[in-house]
């Protein structure tokens, strides 16, 4: 990526870092992520996203799946999928493999998508046998390699993120209108959302990038329960970021 223009990578090896496995006490879900009992390098690794045009998520295929320590990360910031805020950054999806478990590993990283993450930066999968590589398989890790950072990297250059398909609008609603309803169940979740004045029934997505009309018929609350986007009674949470 380099050779196509400046670029400046950071990258952080999930094993080096201090990130315990979720207990799956909600705290995070439902009363923000400050309140995640697990005292580690959670928000340190959040931290450098937003300022950032773009993130690889790497993993090697292990029993078919992705790493534990790439699934412990999204469990970890699976709060992020409650109040997605990554819309500026274009992911990358790079998973190795001796033979199989490509596809089933690059279709379940995807879910940062639900993070916010625009997926144009594509996926690779790499077969890579653990033992000295042929000529011939070095190329052609090689060149499907540069091919996917060279797609990612246009990704990075555009303006402006692809429109939503269907099904991300369709997520928006769904968390609008749930967030709304359960405010008192899901503090953190709805105040984030009013805070990003994502409780307007006339907002049509997380952030304003122009949206297929058909893909939104209830827009300005037309059909479900109206969102309010009235500020919740004291509670006991605050949102995160
Ligand atoms: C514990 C373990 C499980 C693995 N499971 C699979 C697998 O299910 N499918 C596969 O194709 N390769 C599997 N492999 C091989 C690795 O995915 C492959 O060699 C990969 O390129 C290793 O990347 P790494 O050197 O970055 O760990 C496994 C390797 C290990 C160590």
């Amino acid at each position: 990526m380099g050779g196509l223009g400046e670029v400046q990578f950071d990258h952080l090896w999930l094993g080096d870092a201090d990130l315990r496995v979720c207990r799956g006490c909600y705290a995070c879900l439902l009363h923000g992520e400050e309140r995640c009992p697990l005292d580690d390098d959670r928000a340190e690794i959040e931290q450098p996203i937003p300022d950032a045009d773009g993130v690889i998520f790497a993993s090697p295929v292990y029993a078919m799946g992705m790493t534990a320590l790439m699934k412990n990360l999204l469990d970890r910031l699976a709060y992020t999928m409650h109040r997605p805020r990554f819309f500026d950054q274009t992911a990358l999806i790079v998973v190795s493999a001796g033979a199989a478990g490509i596809k089933e590993t690059q279709n379940a990283i995807p879910a940062v998508r639900y993070m916010g993450l625009d997926m144009a930066g594509g996926r690779v999968g790499l077969r890579m046998l653990p033992r000295p590589w042929t000529r011939a398989e070095r190329r052609r890790i090689l060149v499907e390699t540069e091919r996917a950072g060279r797609r990612f990297f246009h990704a990075l250059e555009r303006e402006r993120r692809p429109a939503p398909g269907f099904m991300d609008v369709a997520y928006f609603r769904i968390q609008q209108a749930v967030y709304d309803v359960n405010r008192e169940q899901q503090p953190a979740d709805y105040e984030y959302f009013a805070d990003h004045g994502r409780l307007n029934p006339s907002r049509r997505w997380y952030v304003d990038v122009p949206v297929n009309p058909i893909y939104d018929p209830g827009a300005r609350g037309g059909v479900g329960h109206p969102p309010t986007g009235a500020r919740p009674p004291a509670g006991p949470a605050r949102r995160g970021g």
